[in-house]
């Protein structure tokens, strides 16, 4: 396998960062960098622990920083901390208290300031609300909510009261919502009655309501009065928010929770059966996403910080409110769309609250492209300094354009790897000294240990494609799958014993530059979503027309992939009607998200003698590519003619 992905992109362009930047970055020179990185390769258990006595409070000290090798490794072990005490009474005593927390912006332009006093009072007092539902320390709490300030609250009250908070991405269906709560067991759910999004109404009561019938294991339900659109409380178990909070007390000492306690999980795709729980602990998850946010963004008390993901995914989690937070920093919370009511909605906001540091995907990058620079040119960019990406490997010439139209060449560029399950990022350029190359994410940063590999786990050369790998332990990593450690010990350590293995296709160049070229799994990356390919293939199969279904990836302008799935049908093959029809039947399995860009019946798959369905043909058809590969195993061969004149 390793040995056909092959690297097709030469990308030459080299950026050096600024020499003002540099003079004033965090980490300010390659010397530093080095003497970190080599640091925390020799000996994880000082470097992190340094700096875990350093940067999180702790009600007990821990006896020792790390204790075991991948997959089990344990961080700070016999310590006792808060995750939310970290992000918010930390800065109580200090002359933050009045600083701004989060600066809240909803689709509707309407806005709300939380100092890091208002945020504490907020949190105690839902922390005090949930003790009231009688959520206990270690208990889960489903939050599927819109993004408003309420859902950072209420992940931080989980985080006081060492509840687990299990955030579900208000795009997903009713049924979605109903597997993560019975996965998770949760008690609790947390939810809005909608929110804004373009401006109409997402619904997500309703959502829960329906998912209710089929997860019992959730008592009560918390509803934030957001939209004002009309919802059904059933006495006894659904609640307002305001009226909960309006009695509740501001009082409420956080919790000290052992390192290792589970701080949250989160839903994710694998390329095979129900979505992952990966689970996420305290203090380890707590120093990384803090660690990284101040490397990689190389913030300061100055800047004003908004990462445009929403909560429900990683990179909201670790970097609209827990890396942000605990470093003191002022966050922008976004509520709505890029495109609404305008293509200049970005624009406004960053001229608006003067941001400094401005983090967003690729796919985003793509669609303002697309609008046309005259929307970024309308608007006062000059407050930015640094620009991020994530999500998906960022092709050269939307970097080009990033750097160009919204940078002004002035601001380095981070492209940011990492995943749900690595917690806080991993290789990223740290933006005063590394000079980036447009499409890299450059190099590993200090504690994280990367190669590319071949499929026995050997070092391949410079420039060559292969897995890429993780070699050592880091705090913020996943400790296991949520009720499936097996699972866990499988999915990321069973394919090459003692490394974990991210999924991801990449290469090294010649100056030890990492280019990631994609999953090399059935994991589609939609908008810089995972997706599996299986999920989808169950969503369709789950419908009486449907006999049969294969689902592929292919080349998209703005989402990156798109969703093509190839659908053998039970009876005759239907009506084009009925293509409306599976595609509302997978938004209702899954969400939006996984919403099918093209649907094609066809009377056979493409499958080998042995019964395999030949997904690289699949994916050809679905490109409008001629299969250049081998087709000497393909059972029934005119199946491919077949496929290919329903294109028209
Ligand atoms: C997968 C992880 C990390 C938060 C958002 C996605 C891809 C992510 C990059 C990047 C190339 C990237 C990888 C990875 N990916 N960032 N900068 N360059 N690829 O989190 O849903 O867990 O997905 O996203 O394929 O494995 P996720």
């Amino acid at each position: 396998m390793s040995n056909n992905i092959e690297s097709t992109l030469h990308e030459t362009r080299k950026f050096a960062p600024p020499a003002e930047f540099t003079s004033l970055a965090h980490i300010s020179s390659e010397e530093q960098y080095q003497q970190m990185w080599n640091r925390a390769k020799d000996d994880p258990a000082g470097f992190w622990g340094d700096l875990a006595k350093e940067h999180l409070h702790w009600f007990k000290p821990f006896d020792q920083a790390m204790v075991g090798t991948m997959p089990n490794t344990k961080w700070f072990v016999g310590g006792e901390t808060n995750a939310c005490y970290n992000c918010v009474d930390k800065h109580l005593s200090t002359w933050r208290k009045n600083k701004a927390a989060i600066i809240w912006e909803g689709e509707p332009g309407d806005t709300r300031v939380l100092t890091y006093q208002d945020l504490h009072r907020e949190v105690c007092k839902f922390a005090n609300v949930l003790i009231q539902l009688g959520v206990k320390t270690g208990d889960r709490v489903t939050l599927y909510m819109p993004m408003i300030p309420e859902l950072t609250i209420a992940m931080l009250a989980c985080a006081r009261i060492g509840a687990t908070h299990s955030i579900i991405f208000g795009g997903f269906s009713a049924d979605a919502v109903a597997d993560r709560n019975n996965d998770a067991q949760a008690k609790v759910v947390v939810t809005a009655d909608g929110g804004w999004r373009r401006g109409k109404e997402v619904v997500l009561k309703k959502a829960v309501d329906a998912s209710l019938a089929k997860s019992p294991s959730v008592q009560k339900v918390v509803v934030v009065r957001r939209t004002g659109g009309e919802v059904q409380m059933t006495p006894d178990r659904d609640y307002w928010w305001h009226e909960l909070m309006d009695g509740a007390s501001a009082d409420c000492d956080a919790v000290p929770v052992d390192s290792e306690h589970p701080l949250f999980i989160l839903y994710t795709s694998g390329s095979t059966g129900k979505p992952k729980g990966v689970l996420h602990t305290t203090a380890g998850y707590n120093l990384g996403t803090m660690m990284t946010t101040k490397w990689v963004f190389d913030l300061k008390d100055e800047d004003t910080y908004w990462c445009t993901a929403d909560i429900g995914w990683i990179t909201g989690h670790s970097y609209i409110c827990y890396g942000p937070l605990a470093n003191g920093a002022s966050v922008v919370m976004f509520e709505g769309a890029p495109n609404w009511p305008d293509n200049g909605r970005f624009w406004e906001i960053i001229e608006k609250y003067k941001v400094s540091i401005f983090y967003t995907a690729p796919t985003a990058i793509r669609a303002f492209i697309k609008w046309g620079d005259e929307w970024p040119n309308k608007y006062d960019l000059s407050s930015l300094r640094l620009l991020g990406s994530v999500g998906e490997p960022i092709n050269p010439e939307a970097w080009m354009w990033y750097h160009k139209v919204i940078g002004a060449e002035r601001c380095p560029i981070v492209d940011t790897w990492w995943q749900t399950e690595t917690g806080a990022i991993m290789i990223s350029p740290l933006p005063g000294i590394t000079s980036t190359k447009p499409g890299s994410c450059t190099r590993p940063l200090p504690g994280v240990v990367t190669e590319i590999v071949n499929e026995k786990g050997e070092p391949v050369p410079a420039n060559n494609g292969g897995l890429l790998v993780i070699k050592q332990s880091w705090p913020s990593m996943l400790r296991t799958l949520y009720g499936d450690h097996k699972r866990y010990e499988e999915v990321y350590f069973g394919k090459l014993p003692g490394l974990y293995f991210a999924g991801d296709g990449a290469r090294k160049d010649e100056d030890g530059f990492y280019w990631v070229m994609g999953r090399i799994d059935d994991v589609l990356n939609v908008s810089g979503h995972r997706l599996s390919t299986m999920e989808v293939e169950s969503a369709l199969v789950s419908h009486p027309l449907v006999a049969e279904a294969a689902v592929v990836g292919f080349p998209h302008d703005i989402k990156g992939e798109g969703i093509c799935c190839f659908v053998i049908p039970k009876g005759e093959i239907p009506a084009d009607e009925a293509k409306k029809e599976l595609i509302a039947h997978v938004r209702k399995q899954i969400g939006a998200l996984a919403t099918p860009d093209q649907i094609r019946f066809t009377p056979a798959l493409p499958k080998t003698r042995s019964g395999k369905i030949m997904r690289r043909l699949l994916r050809d058809i679905a490109a409008g590519r001629e299969s250049a590969g081998d087709t000497s195993t393909l059972e029934d061969f005119s199946i491919l003619a077949k496929l290919r004149d329903d294109e028209e």
